[in-house]
C-alpha cells in the first residue's frame, strides 16, 4: 500500500450525511476530489455542494442499494502529486465511486489508480482530451473536451470577430496548454499568431510577458488557464494601458474571476463554456435548492450534481457497488439530468458536449454567440 503523507490526511475528510459514522459495508461510500483549499478552492468547493446536495436527496429517500450514502471529500490542492494520494486514500478506504477531479492535470493521473483499483470515476469539468483516450473504461467526463471547446473559441474568433493579429498564452499545465494548443491548431495558418509562450501558475506578477506582448499590438489576447492567473493578467494588462481584449475557456468562467481582475478591466472577456444551465426547464428545482443553500451557482456545481446522480442511479440499476458492474451500465444507459439528458459514448465522454462563447458584461458573464451564429 502506497505511504499516506501527513498532508494528504488533513487533506481528506469525511462527512457523514444523515447516517452518523457508519462501518464501511454499512454505508455507500462516495468520494468527491478536486481543490478544496488553495487559490481554485471555489471549485472544489463547488463540486462538493453539488455532490453533497444529490447525497442528501438520495439519503432522504433511503439511500441507495437499502444502505446510506456518505460522502469523502478530497482535497488534491490541483496538484497532481497530491491528487494521486488523496485518490489511493479514497480507494483504500472503500469509495465505489468518483465525482471528480476538476483539474485535467490531477484526474489524468489519479484516473490510473481508480482504473487499478476498478471503480468508476465522473470528473464533472476535466476537459482535455487524453483523459478518456486512454481507453479506461470506468473514466467519464460529464462536460466536454478542449478539442470541441478550441474550435468553438477560434470559430469565434475567426468568423465573428475575423480578427487577423492574435497573441496566445497558456499556464503550461496540461489544461492549460492543452487547450490553447487546441485553439491553435484551429487558427494556424488562419490569421497571425503575433505571441505563443506559457506563464507559471501561482505567479503574481505578469507584467513581462504583457510588456512583450503589447509590442506585437495584438487584437486579442488567448488565455489557456484558470482564473486565479486569468484575472491577474487582465487586471495587470489594463494596468499597463493593454486595452486588448481577452479570450479564455472553462477554467475562468467563474466570478471569482472577475472579483480578481476588478469589473471594469474583466469588462468584455470571452469565455468558451457549455450553455447556460439557467435556460434549461430540466436544472430549474436543482437551482432553487442549491442557490437556497449554497448561494451563486458555481460553473461547475450543476455538473457534479448530476455526475453524482448518475453514479448513483448506475448503481441503483446495477443492483450492487461492484465496481464493473456499474460501469457496465454507466456505458449502457441514458440519465436525465438537471442538464437535461446525458449518454456516454464508448471512450467516456458525453454524446452532446455544446459549447457557446460568453462575455463579461457589468461583472457578469452573459450568454454571448453560438457556432453557426
Ligand atoms: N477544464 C479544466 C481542466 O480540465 C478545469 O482542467
Amino acid at each position: 500500500m502506497r505511504r499516506i503523507s501527513t498532508g494528504t490526511l488533513l487533506a481528506f475528510a469525511f462527512i457523514l450525511i444523515f447516517s452518523g459514522c457508519q462501518k464501511k459495508d454499512e454505508v455507500i461510500r462516495l468520494g468527491v476530489a478536486g481543490p478544496m483549499t488553495g487559490d481554485q478552492a471555489k471549485m472544489g468547493t463547488d463540486f462538493k455542494n453539488g455532490v453533497i446536495l444529490a447525497i442528501e436527496e438520495w439519503n432522504s429517500k433511503g439511500g441507495v442499494l437499502g444502505k446510506k450514502i456518505e460522502v469523502m471529500i478530497a482535497d488534491d490542492q490541483h496538484d497532481p502529486k497530491q491528487a494521486v494520494s488523496v485518490a489511493n486514500k479514497l480507494v483504500n478506504d472503500g469509495a465505489a465511486g468518483i465525482i471528480g477531479h476538476f483539474n485535467s492535470s490531477c484526474s489524468i493521473p489519479a484516473s490510473d489508480v481508480y482504473n487499478r483499483s476498478g471503480i468508476p470515476m465522473i470528473t464533472p469539468a476535466s476537459t482535455n482530451p487524453k483523459l478518456t483516450e486512454k481507453g479506461y473504461k470506468g473514466v467519464f467526463r460529464v462536460c466536454g473536451r478542449d478539442d470541441q471547446q478550441g474550435k468553438a473559441g477560434a470559430e469565434f474568433v475567426l468568423q465573428r470577430l475575423k480578427l487577423k493579429k492574435i497573441a496566445v498564452i497558456h499556464d503550461k499545465t496540461t489544461y492549460g496548454q492543452g487547450l490553447a494548443d487546441e485553439f491553435m491548431k484551429q487558427v494556424s495558418g488562419k490569421l497571425d499568431i503575433v505571441y505563443y509562450g506559457g506563464i507559471v501558475q501561482g505567479d503574481k506578477d505578469f507584467k513581462t510577458v504583457l510588456t512583450s506582448i503589447k509590442e506585437k499590438k495584438p487584437e486579442l489576447i488567448y488565455f489557456g488557464g484558470i482564473y486565479p492567473e486569468a484575472g491577474l493578467l487582465v487586471r495587470q494588462a489594463r494596468e499597463l494601458g493593454i486595452s486588448t481584449p481577452f479570450m479564455s475557456g472553462d477554467g475562468v468562467i467563474d466570478p471569482k474571476f472577475i472579483e480578481i481582475a476588478g469589473p471594469k478591466p474583466a469588462e468584455g472577456t470571452y469565455l468558451t463554456f457549455s450553455p447556460d444551465p439557467k435556460k434549461f426547464p430540466t436544472a430549474g428545482k436543482f437551482i432553487e435548492t442549491y442557490e437556497k443553500r449554497f448561494g451563486e451557482l458555481g460553473p461547475y456545481s450543476v455538473y457534479a450534481y448530476d455526475a453524482a446522480n448518475i453514479f448513483l442511479t448506475a448503481m441503483k440499476e446495477a443492483g450492487t457497488k461492484d465496481g464493473k458492474a456499474v460501469i457496465d451500465k454507466l456505458h449502457s444507459m441514458e440519465f436525465s439530468g438537471a442538464l437535461g439528458k446525458i449518454k456516454f459514448g464508448e471512450k467516456g465522454d458525453v454524446t452532446i458536449a455544446p459549447y457557446v462563447v460568453w462575455i463579461t458584461r457589468e461583472g457578469k458573464f452573459v450568454e454571448h454567440w453560438k457556432p453557426g451564429g
